[in-house]
């Protein structure tokens, strides 16, 4: 057996705090911003099954991995990998994986940021009662507005990256717990309240129809639709194991995933629920784009009783989820920077944060000054900005790619006895993880990137 490490950064206080952790760091802009956005894009039905396909064979038994992994090595992605591949005497080349891991969580932060700061500015819109009776073009032009505005924008965006910052500066242990434990339920309770709203419309069924009904695929919408299955997890680039590594021994790894997932995987649906049946009942275009919510949940806020405090507090709460997330994709790079450099929290969070901001300017003018300048890559994707760029990369290729290399290595590397110190406290559900991660996880993932270019 490997000798016992400690981490340097501290531990959770107890079990309870890290599940609230990881699920703060995987509900966020994912769930509720991006799920009911790519699933209208890709058609619904079939999209949602394969996305939940997704989470269940390969997301749950990769997060299994990816918490053993940072439990076991203790510390920052990088240097857990270099720690666990020197115990198998496996080559230190291993660290690429944390590297890896680091440069996505930076980009995905990079345009987070300023999806959050749509969200924030959505408060204030909210709150000055713009949407009171608003219709559904008046809602159309009010986030166009927003989007066309760079200093808008950017000085949301600016916002957002400080507070992301002042939180990883302090250490994300402190005050994420009283975070998660108020605001979680509040989110789901007002996503419930919206959902009611949705039943009122007349449109219910034709939102469920959409949702769940199977239609077509093409592989590049199974790519989206596994590629998101990481992403609203928080999975392959090493958040979930960077928290992980926050765990003591004594807790159970595999109800721990599977409470995270099923939490996530709720909140996703449950904004599927509240958005579609408005989309219907608007007429609007379920294929709208990444200012699908932007343009359907203030129409509903607009028109129901006491909507506009409702609508204050929905995006707050929007604001905050996507914090919690926001904090556990830069954490990684602060870990290895306060490991390896010897930098002190605060310094490292101001690098990072602020080499953050720089290429968040990017995504801040994709949507205005810089709207008709685009990139293809062969195979891959045509004619994307800068921001579905940064996306279609991270969250298809890099995600996916990561969570690959981290099931050969928990199943394939990793000495069986290691892994079973880990998570055998359930022999049966044991059997069906090591199943799952050596061969069903690693070749669903490469079938999917080989049917997504055309290969299969
Ligand atoms: N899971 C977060 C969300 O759904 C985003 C995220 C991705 C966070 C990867 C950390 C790592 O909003």
């Amino acid at each position: 057996m490997s000798e016992q490490r400690t981490s340097i950064h501290g531990q959770w206080t107890n079990r309870t705090v890290f599940i609230l952790a990881a699920t703060g760091s995987a509900v966020g802009l994912g769930n509720i911003w991006k799920f009911p956005y790519i699933t209208g894009e890709n058609g619904g039905g079939t999209f949602v099954i394969v996305y939940l396909l997704c989470i269940a064979l390969i997301g749950l038994p990769i997060m299994m991995a990816e918490i053993m992994l940072g439990r076991r090595g203790k510390q920052s992605p990088i240097n857990t990998m270099i720690a666990l591949a020197k115990d198998e005497n496996r080559n230190p080349h291993w660290m690429w994986l944390g590297w890896m891991g680091v440069v996505a969580g930076f980009l995905i932060l990079s345009y987070y940021s300023v999806i959050a700061g749509w969200a924030m500015s959505y408060v204030f819109r909210t709150g000055g009662g713009m949407f009171i009776g608003v219709t559904a073009d008046g809602a159309n032009r009010i986030f166009t507005d927003l989007v066309s505005d760079p200093e808008r924008l950017l000085a949301w965006h600016s916002i957002f990256m400080v507070m992301t910052m002042i939180v990883v500066a302090r250490g994300v242990k402190n005050g994420l717990e009283k975070a998660v434990t108020l605001l979680m339920p509040l989110l789901f309770g007002l996503l419930l309240l919206i959902v009611i709203y949705s039943m009122t419309t007349g449109y219910f069924m034709d939102g469920v129809r959409f949702l769940f009904t199977p239609g077509s695929i093409d592989g590049k919408g199974i790519l989206i639709a596994m590629g998101h299955a990481f992403f609203t997890l928080s999975l392959g680039m090493g958040a979930i194991m960077v928290y992980g590594s926050y765990l003591s021994e004594d807790h159970s790894i595999v109800q721990a995933s599977i409470l995270i997932a099923l939490a996530d995987t709720v909140v996703a649906l449950l904004a599927g629920l509240a958005i579609f049946p408005i989309v219907f009942a608007n007429g609007l275009e379920p294929g709208a784009g990444p200012g699908l919510i932007f343009q359907t949940l203030p129409i509903a806020f607009g028109h129901m009783e006491g909507g506009t405090l409702l609508g204050v507090l929905f995006f707050t709460l929007l604001m905050f989820a996507a914090w919690t997330s926001a904090i556990s994709l830069i954490e990684p790079a602060v870990a290895y920077l306060v490991e390896n450099k010897g930098f002190n929290r605060i310094y490292a969070s101001v690098w990072i944060g602020g080499l953050t901001w720089f290429v968040g300017l990017g995504t801040v003018f994709s949507f205005n000054i810089w709207a008709d300048k685009t990139l293809s890559i062969p195979f891959l994707f045509e004619d994307l900005t800068f921001f579905d760029t940064l996306d279609y990369l991270t969250a298809n290729i890099m995600l996916p790619l990561g969570g690959l290399f981290i099931a050969i290595f928990a199943a394939w590397v990793m000495s069986e006895r290691s892994a079973k110190e880990e998570l055998a406290t359930y022999p049966k559900v044991y059997s069906v993880w090591r199943f799952l991660v050596r061969y069903i996880t690693p070749v669903a993932v490469i079938v999917v990137f080989l049917k997504a270019v055309g290969a299969i």
